[in-house]
């Protein structure tokens, strides 16, 4: 408890003082398509790479957040989908968490999940950086975390965030066999509801590995077994492709899969360029019968648009979508014509 309190007041300070040299314009308020039938809605940003050494893309992730906060349905959560820190440092840590506390609402539901970055990425010590991922995760985020994988019901659907647990070769998405075991269960959990799960992880799907960094398509092949019924979605980050209709949902593994870019994109070369790809994540609004996945410029507070003019985004039809209201037509007709009422029941 103790230790959680200091660690929340330490990084509020520290990000606070590095905000300084930050300058913040805000974005106007938008919303989901259709906020009335909109069911839950989430906003998704991966690969931050907060570092001491580069202030614009702490910058450039300051008024992303703000401009997340803008949604004026709000978001149901927010989604860091990892490499949230450069190499897992404590003032990195700091530097992030303090900034999403600052930015977002204080009871905001956040869901982070760790990238290969966040525990080293092969140079820092795995063990003592995902505890430290788990300490700030616990102290910022209400949970009560240590390892790098869990779930949570959110409106009804299931949102399960897998993680990497190889102590070296931290470039792949390593499971262990109790962390598949519990995605079994969870999955099987999820089925009987009936409502659509949210998948994320850092990597792509296949690049899943065993402990021993040995590849396999277990869970290409579990996830796809079970969107054969059921309404399965898998976002991932870790590549940096910008985000294009063209190459960032692919679906041949089975299951719709989102390639979220880096959110804090500079220009090759130059460090400190804003770009066209600068500040772009995602929103996904869930609705009765569909999912749409909304490219958003959360640098430049715009939905995504792809250079011809076309929306940057997709919307997927649910295989258990939930029935529409009845009409009443007994309203219309309460009685059938040439019986009595009593006939008519
Ligand atoms: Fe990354």
């Amino acid at each position: 408890m103790i230790k959680s309190f200091f660690i929340r007041i330490s990084s509020v300070v520290v990000a606070a003082v590095m905000m300084l040299a930050a300058a913040f314009v805000p974005t106007e308020s938008y919303d989901v398509r259709e906020p009335e039938d909109c069911l839950l809605n989430f906003s998704i940003l991966s690969d931050a790479h907060i570092e001491t050494t580069n202030l614009q893309r702490y910058r450039v992730f300051n008024k992303c957040l703000q401009d997340v906060r803008k949604i004026q349905s709000g978001n149901d959560a927010v989604i860091f989908l990892g490499d949230n820190t450069m190499n897992g440092q404590v003032i990195e840590n700091m530097m992030f968490h303090g900034s999403v506390r600052m930015f977002l609402k204080k009871d905001q539901k956040v869901l982070p999940v760790v990238g290969n970055h966040d525990i080293g990425n092969d140079e820092g010590d795995p063990v003592k950086l995902r505890k430290r991922w788990c300490d700030f995760t616990n102290a910022f985020f209400g949970k009560d975390l240590d390892r790098p994988y869990y779930s949570e019901v959110i409106e009804g659907c299931t949102f399960i965030v897998l993680g990497p647990e190889a102590n070296k070769d931290t470039f792949d998405l390593s499971m262990s066999e109790e962390q598949f075991s519990w995605l079994e269960g969870v999955l099987k959990q999820a089925a009987e509801t009936k409502k659509a799960v949210f998948v994320f992880s850092h990597y792509p799907p296949d690049d899943a590995t065993d402990m021993d960094g040995e590849p396999t398509d277990r869970l290409i092949d579990l996830l796809a077994e079970y969107n054969k019924t059921n309404d399965l979605f898998y976002f991932y980050g870790h590549t940096h492709m910008p985000l294009y209709l063209f190459w960032s949902f692919p679906e041949s593994d089975g299951f719709p899969e989102v390639n979220l870019p880096r959110l804090t994109e500079l220009g090759s070369g130059d460090d400190n360029k804003i770009i066209e790809n600068t500040g772009v994540g995602a929103v996904v609004e869930v609705y009765g019968d569909r999912v749409i996945v909304r490219g958003r410029d959360f640098y430049r507070g715009e939905w995504r648009i792809e250079s011809d003019g076309e929306a940057c985004e997709k919307s997927y039809s649910l295989k258990n979508a939930e029935p529409k209201e009845k009409e009443e037509i007994t309203t219309l007709f309460p009685f059938l014509p040439g019986l009595t009422a009593e006939e008519n029941g």
